[in-house]
């Protein structure tokens, strides 16, 4: 089986992150122009950072649930697999997905980058690692992380609105979508609001491929699906997966 996954918020939903989105989501309180833009960044670097040192905090919280194991057990049984995540949180990495199976389209938000050069480095991520960072990360709370080599402030290592996707991940998912059609194409947990999401997807899938999406909800891409899967992703995955393992779908 050669298989492609793209996951959105939803996936994480069961681990207590908040989607964007959703009833409880983050752009439903708080708007998405004070928080996830260059522009806002130049404007209160501090407020930025805040939410993003509390985000950290709760994923680092957080474990991964059944969504993200299914993903990861998926993944051990495919010929060939690439899951690609809008999610900058490390719950796929902490089920057990290696990481050269996965691009994280959208960053990852533990890293923390210069805003001018490239040098950058990865926070702690787990609660058991290094207690003296978190510490230090604490008493940096109001602090604006200042670059080593330029005189410039660091920031997340994530893709804010009006970025362009990081140019390597980008050339990973070309490279996988251009080595031949999936068999299997499972879109989880995103409202697919981004064209690149539904581009890929369908691209994966094309044209005999199996595409199915597991969402409680309806998205631009249920139309294209061969299934829709109206669950929740902790719900729907390990049995779909399960399913899949034993049988997998006809060449
Ligand atoms: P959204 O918040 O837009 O969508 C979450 C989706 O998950 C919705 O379609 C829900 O119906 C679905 N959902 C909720 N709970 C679920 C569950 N338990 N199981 C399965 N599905 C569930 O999140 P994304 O689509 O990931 O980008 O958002 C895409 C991007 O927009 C994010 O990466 C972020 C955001 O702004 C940037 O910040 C660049």
């Amino acid at each position: 089986m050669r298989v492609l996954v793209l996951t959105g918020a939803g996936v994480s939903a069961e681990s207590g992150i908040p989607t964007f989105r959703g009833k409880d989501g983050y752009w439903r309180n708080l708007d998405p122009a004070r928080l996830a833009t260059p522009e806002a960044f130049e404007k209160n670097p501090k407020l930025v950072w805040e939410w993003y040192r509390e985000r950290r905090q709760r994923i680092r919280n957080a474990q991964p649930n059944a969504a993200h194991e299914a993903i990861a057990n998926l993944a051990q049984h495919a010929h060939e697999f690439l899951l690609i995540t809008q999610n900058v949180d490390d719950l796929h990495a902490r089920a057990g997905l290696p990481k050269e199976k996965m691009v994280q389209i959208h960053g990852d938000i533990f890293l923390t980058r210069c805003s001018r050069c490239d040098f950058g480095f990865t926070e702690r991520k787990h609660e058991h690692e290094h207690e003296h960072e978190q510490e230090q990360e604490e008493e940096e709370e109001n602090v604006v992380p200042r670059c080593a080599k330029r005189d410039a402030l660091m920031r997340p290592g994530v893709v804010w609105f009006g970025e362009q996707l990081p140019w390597n991940e980008v050339q990973r998912v070309e490279g996988y979508l251009g080595g031949g059609v999936c068999d299997l194409v499972i879109v989880a947990g995103t409202t697919a609001t981004f064209g690149y999401i539904i581009d890929w997807a369908m691209r994966a899938a094309a044209p005999n491929g199996e595409l199915i999406e597991v969402n409680p909800e309806e998205t631009p891409l249920s139309q294209f699906a061969t299934r829709l899967v109206r669950e929740p992703a902790a719900i729907a995955l390990p049995r779909l997966v399960d399913q899949l393992v034993a049988q997998p779908p006809e060449l």
